[in-house]
């Protein structure tokens, strides 16, 4: 039997290939990096950095989103802070300038001097779908909508419109955010990994399906008891995922910070009537700690030196050849 490789080491450690993903595949994907309940008012801001590519969103007057990198034309200063937060207008922090709703500047504040015409700052582009924000920078990518593609009518029978925001926790891990990526894409690991989950549902039975596009699969495993439906995970390529159970569900996606550096971001959501969400919360934060905790040690021995690739599992791993298979595409034919 052939078996497929992983891919290899050097792609979970070269900074050279980090800086072709974050052109390739970061500033060419829709990123998820919020919700509409981050922003409520007109002026409210979120601001994030995706695989090192400043960008803010902004709600507008209209109730529409405007994104732009976040970074002024004069000397690269911030036209808000990180994180959320309120700005009614687009200054910005370092000297002041100002900037329109469509960002070119209408004032260069005490510069003593004309600035070049058509000075502005860089729109990207910022969509929701079901409430989720994502961003892209490359201009040429289809909307959201069509991104997305088969991947909304799947989601369409899970009811993430009826959960409300409750709580979200933030993991800065130590690891290629491709290790995580890989982690989450097969549930060969639940027995070993996570002893007190493989005793609610059936780890060997965890399944992975994808439908035909390599970008997105639906995960499914069964409840011991039988009885009652546990949830089902969805994953869409590169970093977008979400658990829905009964009574709510969770956000988790990892954002690559830097080539060994991803932070893990998870948001709960739940219905008015749920029940047990500290539970809920815990066991989930549980499950999370388990897989960072063999993730980041994944990493280290990825850069050990002693290693270049291994084998997947034709059972379990599937996906992650799929998932591999993307990353070849986009970063392969620009290596040196
Ligand atoms: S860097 Fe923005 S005004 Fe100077
Ligand atoms: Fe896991």
């Amino acid at each position: 039997m052939n078996l497929t490789e992983t891919l290899p080491t050097r792609y979970y450690s070269d900074p050279a290939i980090w800086e072709i993903e974050r052109h390739q595949i970061f500033a060419k994907t829709w990123i998820m990096i919020g919700h509409d309940h981050d922003l409520p008012r007109a002026g409210d801001y979120l601001a994030e950095s995706i695989a090192g590519w400043p960008i803010f969103v902004q709600r507008a007057g209209d109730d529409s989103l405007r994104a732009f990198h976040n970074l002024c034309p004069h000397r690269a200063g911030p036209i808000v802070w990180e994180g959320t937060g309120h700005q009614a207008n687009l200054v910005c922090r370092y000297h002041g300038w100002a900037f329109d709703k469509e960002g070119l500047l209408i004032n260069a504040r005490d510069f003593g001097g004309e600035a070049p015409a058509g000075t502005c700052l860089t729109k990207i582009r910022a969509q929701s779908w079901r409430g989720f924000i994502f961003v892209c920078l490359d201009p040429s990518v289809p909307d959201l909508i069509e991104w997305l593609a088969g991947f909304i009518e799947e989601c369409e029978a899970y009811p993430t419109d009826d959960y409300v925001f409750h709580s979200r926790t933030i993991r800065h891990t130590a690891m290629n955010w491709k290790v995580y990526n890989d982690n989450f894409l097969e549930g060969y690991h639940l027995p070993l990994v996570h002893p007190a989950m493989s005793k609610e549902v059936e780890a060997l039975a965890y399944r992975v399906e994808g439908k035909g596009d390599p970008r997105w699969n639906i995960h499914t495993a069964p409840r011991r008891d039988g009885q009652t439906w546990s949830g089902v995970w969805g994953y869409f390529y590169p970093t977008f995922s979400f658990d829905v159970f009964p009574g709510g569900m969770a956000i988790e996606r990892w954002l690559p910070v830097g080539n060994g550096q991803t932070d893990l971001i998870f948001e709960y959501f739940f219905a008015d009537d749920a029940d047990g969400i500290e539970e809920i919360i815990k066991d989930s934060e549980e499950v999370a700690d388990e897989d960072v905790r063999v993730a980041e040690m994944v990493q280290k021995n990825l850069q050990a030196g002693l290693y270049t690739t291994g084998w997947l599992s034709p059972r379990h791993e599937h996906a992650l050849d799929e998932f591999h298979q993307l990353v070849h595409a986009a970063v392969d034919p620009y290596l040196a």
